[in-house]
């Protein structure tokens, strides 16, 4: 399948898929990358990968119309079939989600449905998590619907939270579950190994 990627930051999680798909255990073909901020250094690992980029920041679109518009285009224009948001810190519109529904994939720090929604992203996960006092943690790889963090669960893991845990530390600790865990689901998607039932997800990842 053609999958694109969607990246806001570092994007260690692309770099993660990248390396997967270059040892032959990922069977997709990375489309384009797409990122709303060109400054993001995923954008440099795409180039040195020979991966198309885009810069499409939503900030630039008067109307989410417009704007879902311009990513529909982009999206038929490489022929994507699938998705992978990799750290992605901007809402997808409803239209695209439609329009890739159960194809589209986001990972999650942290273990929803808590700790999850508008405005508990990277870091504030984590702080949150530590702030309430919870024992575990772990990473959410779920399909997107038009809820923030919210489509049926592909796959999750958990980590102790340690006694002189920090955002950072824990973060490192969930980001290395990330990389070992995230490739899987893409793979399940794109050999159409999983379906959807309700909000159970179904097959083998
Ligand atoms: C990852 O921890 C990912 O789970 C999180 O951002 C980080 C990106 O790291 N994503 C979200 O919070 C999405 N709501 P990366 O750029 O190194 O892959």
């Amino acid at each position: 399948m053609r999958c694109a990627v969607f990246a806001s930051g570092s994007g260690s999680n692309f770099q993660a898929l990248i390396d997967r798909q270059k040892s032959a255990d990922l069977h997709v073909d990375f489309a384009v990358l797409i990122a709303n901020n060109s400054r993001a250094f995923a954008c440099q690992r795409a180039r040195s990968n020979g991966i198309p980029v885009e810069h499409l920041p939503p900030t630039h679109f008067a109307h989410e119309r417009s704007y879902a518009a311009k990513l529909a285009e982009l999206l038929g224009r490489y022929r994507v079939e699938m998705i992978a948001l990799a750290g992605y810190m901007k809402k997808i519109p409803p239209q695209i989600v439609g329009e890739y529904r159960h194809r589209m994939l986001n990972i999650h720090p942290g273990l929803l449905p808590a700790f999850g929604g508008r405005g508990l992203y990277g870091k504030h996960v984590h702080r949150a998590v530590l702030d309430y006092g919870a024992k575990i943690s772990g990473v959410t790889i779920h399909f997107v619907d038009e809820e923030y963090d919210h489509g049926p669960v592909v796959i999750q893991k958990v980590v102790d939270v340690l006694d002189d845990d920090t955002p950072q530390s824990l973060a490192e600790r969930v980001l290395e579950l990330e990389h070992a865990y995230y490739w899987r689901a893409v793979e399940a998607v794109a050999q159409q190994r999983i379906t959807v039932k309700g909000r159970r997800v179904i097959g083998q990842i």
